[in-house]
């Protein structure tokens, strides 16, 4: 399987012996707060339900979901993912990265990096993804790697008891 190295960072599939670094860097509101359908707090045995369930799913020749996680001086501190992938069409992308490591410009390049090879491995005309109308870091990065802001779900997530509006943005092949 596709491992991307760069000078920053290692991204790698997921596997679940990530679990435990999963736990110390997502179990936090802040992460949590802009990531859909994540229990808060976030512990070991959510965290290896979801690993090894993706580690189990990208072993299939057609996977829905297709995660990297970044690595970052041996420690799991983010990850990408592509999920309800249509082969040769489109798939949903979602991502965190640790608090420590924001605004160093980790995310865009590894954005960047997953989409290239995601288009290329799934054959995808369409990659979306979607952020929380509060989350302009998250637009930021959309906008970053040259997604295209298409409009707004209005009240298209249910987050923590509230309706929030969705930004979704998109790139194109
Ligand atoms: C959103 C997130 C992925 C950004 O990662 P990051 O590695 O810090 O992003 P980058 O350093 O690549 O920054 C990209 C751009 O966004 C801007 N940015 C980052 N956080 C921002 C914020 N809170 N508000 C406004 N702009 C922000 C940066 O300044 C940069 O723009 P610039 O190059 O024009 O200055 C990270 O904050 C995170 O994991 N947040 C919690 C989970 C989350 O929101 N996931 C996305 C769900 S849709």
């Amino acid at each position: 399987m596709k491992i991307i190295k760069t000078k920053k960072f290692i991204l790698r599939p997921m596997s679940l012996k990530d679990s435990k670094d999963l736990v110390k860097n997502m179990n936090n509101w802040k992460v949590i707060q802009n990531l859909s359908a994540l229990p808060f707090p976030y512990e070991l045995k959510h965290a290896r339900k979801f690993s090894g369930k993706i580690e189990k799913e990208m072993k299939k020749e057609l996977p829905k979901d297709y995660v990297m996680v970044i690595e970052i001086e041996g420690e799991v501190v983010g990850a990408i993912g592509a999920h309800k992938i249509v082969p040769g069409h489109k798939a949903e992308m979602g991502y965190w990265l640790a608090e420590k490591h924001w605004g160093r410009g980790v995310m865009s390049e590894a954005v960047t990096k997953f989409m290239a090879h995601i288009f290329s491995n799934f054959k995808l005309r369409r990659i979306y993804a979607k952020a929380y109308a509060h989350n302009k870091g998250s637009m930021r990065v959309m906008e970053k790697v040259g997604m295209q802001f298409e409009g707004i779900e209005r009240k298209g997530a249910l987050k923590n008891g509230k309706y929030i509006d969705c930004y979704v943005y998109a790139k194109t092949k």
